[in-house]
């Protein structure tokens, strides 16, 4: 639905971008500008912009922008009339309701109270007779009920109909059942997904219960069932202990694989400890753990697909300026296991000698040859010296160096050597990759969103480079002249131009932040148009472009003049040729 304009228009002028974003990342001015972190990709330095006069922000590292709506749809994960609801509560306003979006907010919350209810259920079947089985299996696996209790355990019968009997009977309907992806549908009838199943709710960081994980009770397969994505559910988004972990006082998480060794940690006393939600860890939940954290601790299973996972969750957290330390278990299959063969002393022993991920990488390459082979030697040699090249620090390099040096049997200046050679290669790669991209320009220009595509790049420039300035300074439209939208060759900027115009026209505010119907594509690829403009805005510069813009929109017409002229001229032909 629109809200009315003049509504989003106060919402906006009452929610100031630097007030809407500096209540999640830490902003410095720097002129016109404020920096911070970014919180959507996690970074070591700040790209992340603000603009607090064009009321937006734009990250220069992933390219995100737009307004404070936007950037509490992303932040929060909102929809777009729930980020309108947020502020507004923020600033005390009343929302016009519209009973289309008034109901699927309804829907969620409806869902959220679901979900809860579900799970309460759950919990309450583990200690009814039906549930004794998988009573008798919590207790065999050492949970005690306390932490049943505070992870919010259960039990899901084994039958075609509990859960959906219950839920009924609390006023849910089927439709609701099947949103919450907690039922199956076969002939029209629906049925409990989940069944003889210990189940794991799985609650985000504002404490609501969003899915399930539930696992059998023995050794038979798929061991876990899952919840699927659901209204709100997104398993991308949300690791498995969050909840109780972001309050942790420790400085650092501990990232798991599975459930039982989230819990099983927390019951010994290591309550920052999280698992990915059965997936491999992805981008936006390392952006989460940034959020919370500076230090994590990978703590995978000891199998080969547990190392290989370390290796790939390595450079993912690094890049998001979280410090790796890789705590391999010794002698048991992952940390459950080794809690309740050697206890929580032993374990915080394993914490505390927990190598850095270069040891850890550095071990990893060890373990892949046989060194008293001479050619085999080598290889090692060569594949640690690529590794340490690629460390910032000459403190480490060194370190490290000296390091594999002694255990490969070389000196230290051949090893020196061997380090340099490698980052030579290293840097001459990234500069061909860096050629390779300068000497395309034209495709180096092309938006960064998949769905908006320059044709013409001279006019496109232009295009850009007139919203930039009449976004800085929105009297420049007086010299705007005859343009319109449809002198453009990018559609969405002739859109946008229309849309500033008409608002200014009316005495608005020209803001991009107050646009509707743009998607969160579109609004980053503007954001990004708004952050780039570098010279001064002139009448003089907006005059040129509107000169090429309309100048390029003539050529258009022209070409197709032509090509209608060749195709009446083919036409003649044939005929003459009859
Ligand atoms: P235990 O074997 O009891 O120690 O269980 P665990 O929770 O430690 O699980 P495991 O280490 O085997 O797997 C890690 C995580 O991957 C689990 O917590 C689940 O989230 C997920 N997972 C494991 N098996 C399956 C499966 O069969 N299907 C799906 N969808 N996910 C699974
Ligand atoms: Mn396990």
């Amino acid at each position: 639905m629109a809200f009315p304009s003049s509504f989003i228009d106060e919402l906006l002028a009452r929610n100031p971008i630097e007030d809407v974003v500096g209540h999640y990342v830490t902003l410095k001015r720097s002129g016109s500008n404020m920096f911070g972190l970014c919180p959507f990709h996690g970074e070591k330095t700040a790209s992340f912009s603000v603009a607090p006069e064009k009321g937006i922000y734009y990250c220069f590292g992933c390219h995100k922008g737009g307004g404070a709506l936007n950037f509490m749809m992303e932040v929060e994960g909102l929809s777009y009339p729930d980020a309108v609801r947020a502020l507004a509560k923020r600033a005390g306003m009343t929302v016009p309701e519209d009973e289309q979006y008034q109901s699927r907010y309804r829907q969620q919350e409806r869902l959220w109270a679901l979900m809860k209810e579900a799970g309460r259920f759950f919990n309450s079947r583990l200690y009814a007779q039906e549930g004794k089985q998988c009573l008798e299996y919590v207790q065999k696996r050492g949970l005690t009920k306390s932490i049943v209790t505070q992870f919010g355990l259960g039990y899901a019968p084994d039958s075609w109909n509990a859960l959906v009997d219950a839920m009924r009977k609390k006023g849910y309907t089927d439709q609701e059942l099947k949103d919450a992806d907690l039922v199956g549908e076969k002939n029209g009838r629906i049925y409990d997904r989940f069944r003889n199943r210990l189940m794991f709710p799985i609650i985000d960081v504002r404490g609501n219960v969003i899915g399930f994980g539930g696992r059998v009770l023995d050794d038979s397969k798929p061991k876990y069932l899952n919840s699927n994505e659901t209204l709100i559910f997104n398993k991308r988004k949300n690791l498995f202990g969050m909840n109780l972990a972001k309050k942790t006082k420790e400085p650092y998480m501990i990232l798991v694989e599975g459930n039982v060794d989230v819990v099983t940690l927390h019951m010994y006393g290591f309550d920052n400890a999280v698992a990915s939600l059965g997936t491999s860890l992805t981008e936006e939940q390392v952006a989460l753990l940034a959020r919370y954290t500076e230090q994590v601790v990978l703590t995978y299973d000891a199998d080969s697909a547990g190392q290989q996972a370390t290796q790939r969750a390595i450079p993912m957290l690094e890049k998001a300026g979280i410090r790796v330390k890789v705590l391999n278990v010794p002698d048991a299959k992952d940390p459950d296991e080794f809690l309740h063969k050697f206890g929580a002393d032993r374990f915080r022993m394993l914490l505390e000698d927990s190598s850095n991920r270069v040891e850890y990488q550095l071990t990893a390459i060890a373990k892949k040859y046989n060194i008293t082979e001479d050619e085999q030697r080598i290889r090692y040699i060569q594949e640690s010296a690529a590794l340490i090249a690629t460390l910032g620090s000459a403190v480490q390099r060194e370190v490290y160096s000296r390091r594999v040096a002694d255990a490969g049997k070389i000196s230290f200046e051949a090893m020196e050597s061997e380090v340099k050679k490698a980052f030579a290669k290293k840097m001459a790669q990234e500069k061909k990759r860096q050629e390779k991209i300068d000497l395309a320009p034209a495709r180096a220009l092309q938006p960064k969103a998949r769905s908006i595509h320059y044709e013409n790049m001279r006019s496109a420039m232009a295009e850009e480079n007139l919203l930039a300035m009449l976004l800085r300074d929105s009297s420049l439209l007086n010299a705007a002249g005859a343009l319109t939208g449809k002198h453009f060759s990018v559609p969405l900027l002739g859109r946008v131009f229309d849309a500033l115009l008409s608002r200014y026209k009316e005495g608005l505010e020209v803001a991009l932040g107050a646009l509707p119907d743009l998607t969160p594509e579109e609004m980053s690829h503007l954001a990004g148009i708004a952050h780039k403009q570098a010279g001064p805005a002139s009448e003089q510069a907006f005059r040129d472009c509107v000169s090429t813009i309309m100048g390029e929109s003539q050529k258009k017409e022209i070409t197709s003049d032509a090509d209608l002229l060749a195709f009446r001229n083919k036409l003649k032909e044939s005929k003459g040729a009859k």
